[in-house]
């Protein structure tokens, strides 16, 4: 029982990262296709529309803060508290943040 559930999250862990990554290798990582994903998974709890820290569901803030995003994820920093973030999420997220953060 337990190991037919992590079967089944492994499985849709691959199945979501092969998505992302098969889209990003055509034009580098957008915010629409590869990245706003990526902050509702790990960073809307905290970076919502009511957030004191920035709005990442809204491609303007989070175009603002690149260079933050950039350095805090790189760094470990955010997503806050969360480990179950990839180093390949991790390094896509940098890769957008550092490559002009295209929409
Ligand atoms: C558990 C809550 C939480 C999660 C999840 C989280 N953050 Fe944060 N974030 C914070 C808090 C709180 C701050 C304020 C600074 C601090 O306490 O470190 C912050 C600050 C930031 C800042 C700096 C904002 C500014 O105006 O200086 C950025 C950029 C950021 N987070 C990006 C992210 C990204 C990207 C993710 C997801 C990959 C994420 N955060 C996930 C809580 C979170």
């Amino acid at each position: 029982m337990k190991n037919k559930l992590l079967l089944v999250l492994s499985m849709s862990f691959f199945v979501g990262f092969s998505a992302v990554a098969q889209t990003a290798s055509d034009t580098g990582p957008t915010y629409t296709a590869n990245i706003q994903p990526l902050f509702q998974k790990y960073c809307i709890a905290c970076h919502d529309s009511g957030s004191d820290y920035g709005n990442l569901m809204d491609y303007n803030e989070a175009f603002g803060l690149r260079k933050k995003i950039a350095a805090l994820v790189d760094g470990g920093r955010m997503p806050k508290g969360h480990s179950a973030i990839t180093d390949d999420e991790r390094d896509l997220i940098v890769q957008w943040a550092n490559g002009g953060a295209a929409q």
